[in-house]
């Protein structure tokens, strides 16, 4: 997943409209861009959604933001919308792998209740949202088969740790918040699933928004969650593996199948060893068979 862009879960026009940007996923939202009074009609609007969406050959990834464990709308979120089951439910304010594990079981009871492969909804939680959440970064291995990713979010941190700003002046991250997105990453990585950079909430700042997905990439994370669909190209454009980045990767990996007792080998002037055998099934895995 290179791109996962958020749609307010009442809007009927910018859904309609977010299946048509190119984006990977799409995460629907029943949470924050939905008003309280709105979240009945919403997961009505929702589940109507993605049981049309899903007809469609080619479709995105269809993904929802439900309410929080402790919100006490979640049930009735995931009772709305699991009869048109979704692809995967995105659990935000996540505190721990127990949390995945709670979330898990809840949605065990609804994939029987709609005979739904037991296991087949993913789960994708935001790691990073509250002041224990950071605590509990190390707690997801293991926690469940449905785990696809881990996500991090800087607006609800800010909001629980009582700070003015979550970036410098000059629009970098605050360390709070690069701490966060670094053990995300670190988090993702022992899970081996997807790490996913947050949301560049600045839509109209298309350089700011590249800059912060080359970053994103550099330090190893896969996709980058979008707001609008101007954002769309931009991430899948920097997160799709460059062609040289590819071939080059599917040489290392030939010259050790070709050389499977060698430490370490001479690629064309350059040493290579077991780490850059890793790092180049790691890109290939990304893009998937040649
Ligand atoms: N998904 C699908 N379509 C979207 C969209 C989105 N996230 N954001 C904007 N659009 C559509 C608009 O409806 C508009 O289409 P239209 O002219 O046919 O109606 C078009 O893209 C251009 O939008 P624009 O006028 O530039 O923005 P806006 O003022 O309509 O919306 C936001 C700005 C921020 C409210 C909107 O982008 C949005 O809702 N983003 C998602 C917010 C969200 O889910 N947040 C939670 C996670 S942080
Ligand atoms: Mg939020």
């Amino acid at each position: 997943m290179r791109s996962l862009l958020f749609v307010p879960g009442d809007s009927p026009r910018k859904l309609e409209k977010a299946l048509g940007v190119g984006a990977d996923a799409l995460i629907i939202d029943l949470e924050d861009s939905v008003a309280l009074s709105a979240k009945p009609a919403a997961r009505e609007c929702v589940r109507e959604f993605l049981t049309r969406a899903k007809a469609n050959p080619g479709r995105p990834l269809l993904v929802v933001r439900v309410n929080a464990l402790d919100s006490g709308m979640i049930d009735a979120d995931l009772d709305a919308i699991m009869p048109a089951a979704p692809d995967a439910i995105m659990l935000p304010k996540s505190r721990h792998g127990a949390d995945v594990q709670h979330l898990s079981v809840k949605l065990a009871v609804r994939e029987a209740e709609n005979d739904l492969a037991d296991g087949g909804t993913r789960i994708l939680p935001i790691a990073t949202e509250t002041a224990d959440a950071i605590f509990g970064l190390h707690s997801y291995a293991g926690s469940s088969a449905r785990l696809i990713g881990l996500t991090w979010g800087a607006e609800d941190l800010a909001a629980a740790l009582g700070a003015e700003a979550n970036r410098l002046t000059e629009g970098t991250y605050a360390d709070p918040y690069r701490l966060a997105r670094a053990l995300t990453l670190f988090a993702a990585r022992s899970c081996d699933v997807e790490p996913i950079d947050t949301v560049f909430a600045n839509f109209g700042d298309m350089a700011g928004l590249r800059a912060e997905c080359e970053a994103a990439r550099r330090d190893g994370f896969t996709g980058k969650m979008a707001i609008h669909p101007a954002q769309v190209a931009i991430i899948n454009e920097v997160f799709s593996p460059a062609p040289e980045a590819l071939e080059h990767a599917r040489k290392v990996v030939a010259a050790f199948a070709a050389n499977p007792d060698a430490g370490v080998l001479n690629l064309d002037g350059a040493m290579i060893d077991r780490p850059h055998l890793k790092q180049a099934e790691k890109l290939l895995k990304r893009v998937g068979p040649a």
